[in-house]
């Protein structure tokens, strides 16, 4: 069969339709119930810029790819379990001596961008010859 240009021009609109479509039925956004207080949050922020995070780990998907995105991190792990890596570290990510009332801003900060985004969050494996594979 010979390509003109108006079945080329329908297949195309087919295939914007089933784009589309696959788009939409995707799951939408999780209506998250979590309350924050915003001027902590803020303030944890700060914090946040003041000890780096954002130069190894993503917010809303944005920022340095050593670490995970820490966008849901806050109803991926419990608190204390975020305070204990955050305090030990892990792997390659250095321990950090933070105040117990700057940690309380820094959490208030991570509650903040859990409630307001949806990171698509992904493990990997990382394989002998140091390649990593999506898990
Ligand atoms: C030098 C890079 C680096 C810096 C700076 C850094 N991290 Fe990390 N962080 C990592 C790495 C790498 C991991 C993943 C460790 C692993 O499990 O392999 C991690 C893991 C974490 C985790 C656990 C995430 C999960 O889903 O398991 C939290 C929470 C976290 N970091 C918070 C922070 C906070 C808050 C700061 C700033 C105070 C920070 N990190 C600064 C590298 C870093």
């Amino acid at each position: 069969m010979r390509i003109t240009p108006t079945y080329l021009f329908v297949l195309l609109c087919f295939g914007f339709l089933v784009y589309s479509f696959t788009i939409y039925i995707k799951p939408s956004q999780q209506i998250k119930t979590q309350q924050f207080d915003a001027s902590i949050a803020a303030e944890g922020k700060l914090i946040w810029q003041k000890y780096n995070c954002q130069s190894c780990h993503q917010l809303y998907g944005l920022g340095g790819y050593l670490g995970p995105d820490l966008t849901n991190v806050y109803s991926r792990k419990n608190e204390t379990i975020i305070k204990g890596i955050i305090g030990s570290g892990v792997r390659s990510m250095p321990a950090f001596q933070i105040p117990d009332d700057e940690f309380t801003k820094l959490l208030e900060f991570l509650k903040q961008a859990d409630a307001s985004g949806n990171a698509d969050y992904r493990n990997y494996n990382v394989l002998p010859n140091g390649m990593i594979e999506m898990q």
